[in-house]
């Protein structure tokens, strides 16, 4: 597991100014020499209106309320408009962040979206959202860690801000998993929704912040999860088509094994780092998979049910969304004051896992 401690600053070596970033780039990185500490100033979520619930799957494929609730704690989810892309979703979040940080778009010198459900092939959902939200200062980039996407980019957020290479960072994790969802499969189309979740990544002095982040991968299991064609490996035919080979297919019990493990080691790991105890923390938030994971994951890592923040009841699992919604959500209704310990989890197709211990 690659790690990330945020919590001490430490001096580098300055850079020299030969190496510093001509105008008009804004990373103004210049004879600064300790880094920063990281702090999320902002929050914010957006799920789009439509509610199918589980009763409205019934009539799709051969399932039932009973089946879905008891196997994964799912009642309903939500599905984004027809003409709605995953910019869009991620665009709403992202105002409600910068709203709750005081901040307007032109103040932006960065957006990363993680998303498994772009726009399209490219250009980069992120350059999409800069032009929706009139970001024109910001850089920006997709990066793609499916439902652990949200942790990866607040840990690449926390290196630019702590390295003093950028002011405002917008990360969203935003999904449009509807589309790329078989709805003749019952084994997925009852599991995932849509969403987006976005924090604005800033520096604040004598303030509270992220404490250390720990990020893992393992490609060995890449077929447990995977949307199979569509890529450089099998373009688009007709025969991809044919085979249903543009919709994400996966092998869900072997998944929910390694989910856990993955899951309780990088909370285990976060723990550790920062000489924190589980009794410590104020506020759990698993990815948002299903009830089942979680609860084994809260009984692993020692936790009282209490601590444990859930939402997959009304979303699903909405991938990289699923913690940023969950984050906003806990701040929203009062689970997570000043200063209390917060605790973010997760795990994905990649496999991909990490954890991220947060002093808010
Ligand atoms: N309704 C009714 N029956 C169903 C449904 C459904 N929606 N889906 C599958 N079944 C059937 C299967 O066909 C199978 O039937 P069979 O035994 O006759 O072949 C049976 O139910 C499977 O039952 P179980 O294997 O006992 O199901 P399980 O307890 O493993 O639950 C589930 C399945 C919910 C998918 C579980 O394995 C799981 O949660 N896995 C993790 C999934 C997950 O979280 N993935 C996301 C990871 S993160 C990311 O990056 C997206």
């Amino acid at each position: 597991m690659t790690r990330s401690d945020f919590s001490t600053p430490t001096t580098v070596s300055e850079p020299s100014s030969k190496s510093a970033t001509p105008a008009p780039f804004n990373n103004p990185r210049v004879g600064r020499p300790a880094l920063r500490t990281v702090s999320m100033t902002g929050v914010g979520s957006y799920v789009p209106p439509q509610i199918l619930t589980n009763a409205d799957l019934e009539r799709l494929v051969e399932t039932s309320d009973e089946w879905i609730t008891s196997r994964t704690g799912i009642r309903e989810r939500r599905v984004a408009a027809p003409g709605e892309a995953t910019s869009d979703l991620a665009c709403e979040a992202a105002r409600r962040a910068l709203s709750a940080a005081g901040l307007t778009a032109s103040d932006i010198d960065l957006i990363i979206v993680a998303t498994i459900t772009p726009d399209m092939q490219f250009p980069s959902t992120a350059c999409l959202v800069q032009q929706k939200l009139g970001a024109r200062r910001a850089a920006a980039f997709d990066i793609q860690a499916a439902c652990s996407g949200y942790v990866y980019a607040l840990d690449i957020a926390s290196h630019f801000v702590s390295s003093h290479t950028y002011d405002t960072v917008l990360i969203i994790g935003a999904e449009k998993m509807s589309a790329f969802i078989d709805w003749t499969d019952r084994n997925t189309c009852v599991l995932f929704g849509d969403g987006a979740g976005a924090a604005i990544v800033q520096h604040r002095p004598h303030s509270h912040g992220l404490i250390t982040t720990c990020l893992g991968a393992n490609g060995d299991d890449a077929t447990l999860l995977e949307l199979p064609a569509g890529g450089s490996a099998r373009p688009a035919s007709n025969d991809t088509v044919n085979q249903r080979l543009h919709f994400l297919r996966m092998d869900g019990k072997e998944t929910f094994r390694k989910a856990v493990a993955a899951m309780v080691a990088a909370g285990q790991e976060a723990l550790a780092r920062s000489h924190l105890t589980i009794q410590d923390i104020r506020c759990i938030i698993p990815h948002q998979a299903n009830h089942r994971i979680m609860s084994a994951v809260a009984e692993r890592l020692g936790a009282r049910p209490d601590q444990i923040f859930t939402n997959v009841e009304r979303y699903g699992n909405t991938s990289a969304a699923s913690v940023g919604i969950g984050l906003d959500e806990a701040v929203r209704e009062g689970r997570i004051q000043t200063g209390d310990y917060v605790l973010l989890v997760v795990f994905g197709a990649g496999l991909t896992w990490g954890s991220a211990l947060i002093r808010w």
